[in-house]
């Protein structure tokens, strides 16, 4: 039909008929706050380029994973800034190391919170690469091993999900068989498996201080314009025993979450990353925009697209707004 008989505003004027026909709901279910743990006691060291968040020592990231479960955040992933870092990463494996340290004491203080562990290198190679170093470039085989050695001392330290974030290829079937040799075959892992080499990405490396010291990341991330090699990406990490698919960078990817949730049908997760969030921090800060409003706007498009997890820096605050407190 058309118009005069249909009229689309119809379904507009009244505030609760516009409430009913909304197809989208956002829930504090759906988010992921993410948290950089660092060194120290009582520290709290403000991301000049991510308003609002810190790197936080143990006792400080409890504090903070307190106030998340408070306002129905019960799921984090972890970022570890280490005291030192070496060649290869080993630093990521041992089990007095600071990611490890802050899984325990989050486990001891708080029972119902769901700790999504970051799988990589970059944070703690002197290099900042994501894997070993050889003849210039990261090599994929042996950065399998570290990446292996970690995730099993994350799972012994009782991280709930492993998050792998190091684009290598065959990360996913080598990660679950250690899990599994280790006994740890009923922990999921939510696999980075579509992630492009972003300029978004730029707040997090002075965040997690895993800037590359030479060259960039495009050997072993994805290409911007490529979206094909991503459904390739997210079949071979299915293949290899994913349980959950994420998408990385998310607002300018959305094609490629809709599509990842269509071919695949799979848990799909969206990383609202750093540059996204500090984009709207910094128009918000100058009144060019309405903050709050743009920052729902974002989040409810991840969700429309076919995310059913957003990871994002804007959690909390938008957990208070769906909470109805502000
Ligand atoms: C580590 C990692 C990165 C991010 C998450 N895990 C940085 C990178 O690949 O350089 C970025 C997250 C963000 O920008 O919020 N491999």
């Amino acid at each position: 039909m058309a118009f005069p008989d249909t009229r689309l505003r119809r379904l507009r004027y009244n505030k609760i008929v516009r409430q009913m026909v909304t197809e989208t709901h956002l829930r504090v279910d759906d988010l992921v706050y993410p948290l950089f743990v660092c060194p120290g006691e009582n520290v709290k060291k403000p991301i000049s380029s991510m308003p609002g968040n810190y790197q936080m020592s143990v006792d400080v990231l409890v504090e903070e994973c307190k106030r998340a479960a408070s306002k129905g955040v019960k799921s984090i992933l972890l970022f570890g800034i280490p005291e030192h870092k070496d060649e290869h990463g080993h630093v990521a494996c041992q089990s007095n190391g600071i990611v490890q340290q802050a899984i325990r004491a989050i486990k001891e203080a708080i029972d119902d919170m769901l700790i999504i562990a970051d799988v990589c290198n970059c944070e703690y190679t002197t290099h900042g690469h994501c894997g070993t170093i050889i003849d210039n470039d990261v090599d994929n085989d042996s950065t399998l091993k570290t990446l292996a050695q970690q995730s099993v001392s994350l799972a012994e330290a009782g991280a709930d999900v492993i998050a792998p974030s190091d684009m290598m290829d065959g990360r996913v079937a080598r990660i679950r068989a250690a899990l599994d040799e280790s006994g740890y075959e009923k922990l999921p892992i939510m696999s980075y498996a579509a992630k492009y080499a972003s300029g978004f990405y730029g707040p997090f490396r002075e965040a997690a201080e895993s800037a590359p010291q030479f060259g960039d990341r495009s050997t072993y991330q994805m290409n911007p314009a490529n979206s094909d090699e991503a459904m390739r990406e997210i079949a071979a990490d299915i293949e290899e025993g994913a349980d959950i698919v994420m998408v990385k960078p998310a607002l300018s990817y959305l094609d490629i979450i809709y599509r990842t949730k269509n071919e695949f049908e799979m848990p799909t997760a969206a990383y609202n990353v750093s540059g996204e969030f500090s984009m709207v921090k910094a128009a918000g800060a100058n009144d060019w925009i309405d903050e709050q409003r743009v920052m729902m706007e974002v989040l409810l498009s991840i969700k429309r697209a076919g995310a059913d997890i957003i990871i994002t820096y804007h959690a909390l605050e938008a957990a208070d707004i769906l909470n109805g407190q502000k």
